[in-house]
């Protein structure tokens, strides 16, 4: 079964280098993907063919899924809570709900609407964060599975600073881990991933246990938080004191690697900057979440020019929107505040192709071509009356997409596919 999609289809094939970088995209006005048996087929101009069903998104863009490499799946209804900081909003909100996912039926029902809520905002992947319970894993990857969505997640280990009902111990952490490996990774399109929460919430113990899972499953994706918050990184550096500085205590546990994604990576020292480097660890920029808590404004431009590999999240629910677009958005804010530049291509490209490659996803997911799964969003730069009529005097495609960044969220998403499956004009409500 072959099916097509015309419309004006833009997918990325490097990092835009400036504003004005054509090389790093390729563009087709009228243009096609092509999908068998969930894959992309051929991309580029369309040409009619008789007897294949086509679909027709004529002026909307194509572009690959949109990638989440940060987002906490037991968050949904701790988003917009009132907090002064983040340890406030730890204790006081998300420590709370995440114990609601001991309960097997919540956490089933909160995987159903986690998972439309990613189609809906026109996400087709995401690194995200379960609870403490092994039941939570089972939700989010039953969930995933039944749309065929490649999700990177794992139980988060935690044994302190959190209450009794949110505790493993460095031993069940490490058993429930292991099961959760030998039930999820490689089923279908699940990725499992070590996820030992943050320095304040593990242990020496657990820390040595995430190591020893890091060593035994050398291939999987290892997630956690560093340097999010002055108080924070006061205390982190309390619990480790003969660590160095907070990078040093995931590096002394050989936490780092290619396939480490640290969450927010706001205030590191010069050493810390290098460390990320050298080990090709992956600082992800949470903006909304960095402006909503408070915690402060990534350097984006100190960590590129010293090589370090970024990506951008959404961080729900310390972050505010599921949206991408909106994530961008904020991040764009942010980098004005500290005099740096983010282009729309470069912001676009973070969404698609730069997610895949610092989640070292990118030979599956993350642009469209030939080979790749047909994991695709369909955007609408004229999807409310303000935005069409913004676009009356929009000339270029870098006009429309910072529009879309600007003014987007889920009502500009026309459709999501998922293995060439198109999910949001399915879903119910
Ligand atoms: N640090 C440790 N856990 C969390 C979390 O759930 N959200 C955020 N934003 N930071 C964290
Ligand atoms: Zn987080």
């Amino acid at each position: 079964m072959t099916l097509v999609l015309r419309g004006r289809v833009l997918s990325f094939v490097d990092e835009p280098q400036a504003a004005d970088d054509h090389q790093s995209y390729r563009f087709w006005e009228d243009g096609m993907v092509e999908i068998a048996d969930g894959r992309i087929v051929a991309v580029g101009d369309y040409v009619a063919r008789p007897g294949v069903e086509v679909v027709d998104h004529r002026p909307n863009l194509i572009l690959a899924g949109l990638i989440d490499p940060h987002i906490h799946f037991p968050q949904m209804q701790v988003i917009g809570s009132y907090a002064a900081n983040l340890l406030e909003w730890l204790n006081t909100y998300t420590f709370v709900e995440e114990q609601k996912f001991g309960d097997d039926a919540h956490a089933t029902r909160i995987a159903s609407a986690f998972f439309d809520e990613l189609v809906r905002h026109g996400t087709t992947t995401a690194a995200a964060y379960c609870s403490v319970h092994p039941g939570s894993v089972d939700a989010f990857f039953s969930e995933a599975e039944k749309r065929n969505m490649l999700m990177v997640s794992g139980k988060v280990m935690m044994d302190r600073n959190a209450p009794p009902g949110l505790c493993d111990t460095p031993e069940t952490g490490y058993d429930q881990t292991k099961a959760g490996i030998a039930k999820w990774h490689g089923k279908g399109r699940a990725h499992y991933c070590i996820t030992p929460r943050f320095a304040i919430t593990s242990s020496h113990e657990q820390m040595a246990m995430a190591e020893a899972l890091a060593r035994e499953y050398p291939d999987l994706h290892i997630q956690t938080h560093v340097s999010e918050n002055l108080a924070e990184i006061a205390y982190a550096n309390e619990l480790y004191p003969n660590f160095g500085d907070y990078v040093g205590i995931y590096e002394k546990f050989h936490l780092l690697g290619p396939k480490t994604l640290l969450g927010h990576a706001i205030h590191l020292s010069h050493r810390e900057v290098e460390v990320l480097a050298e080990t090709r660890s992956v600082a992800v920029f949470c903006p909304t979440s960095n402006l909503f808590i408070g915690s402060g404004l990534f350097d984006y431009d100190r960590l590129h020019t010293h090589g370090v590999r970024i990506a951008a999240a959404t961080d729900v629910g310390g972050g505010t929107s599921y949206s991408m677009l909106k994530t961008m958005d904020e991040g764009y804010k942010v980098l004005q505040l500290r005099g740096q530049r983010l282009t729309p291509l470069r912001s676009f490209y973070h969404m698609t192709l730069g997610n895949a490659r610092a989640m070292s996803l990118e030979a599956d997911i993350g642009s469209l071509e030939a080979g790749k799964m047909a994991d695709i969003v369909v955007l609408d730069a004229r999807a409310t009356p303000q935005m069409a009529l913004r676009m009356q005097s929009i000339e270029t495609l870098s006009e429309e997409l910072f529009l879309l960044q600007t003014c987007g969220d889920d009502r500009a998403v026309a459709e999501t596919y998922v293995a060439g499956k198109a999910l949001k004009s399915a879903l119910l409500n």
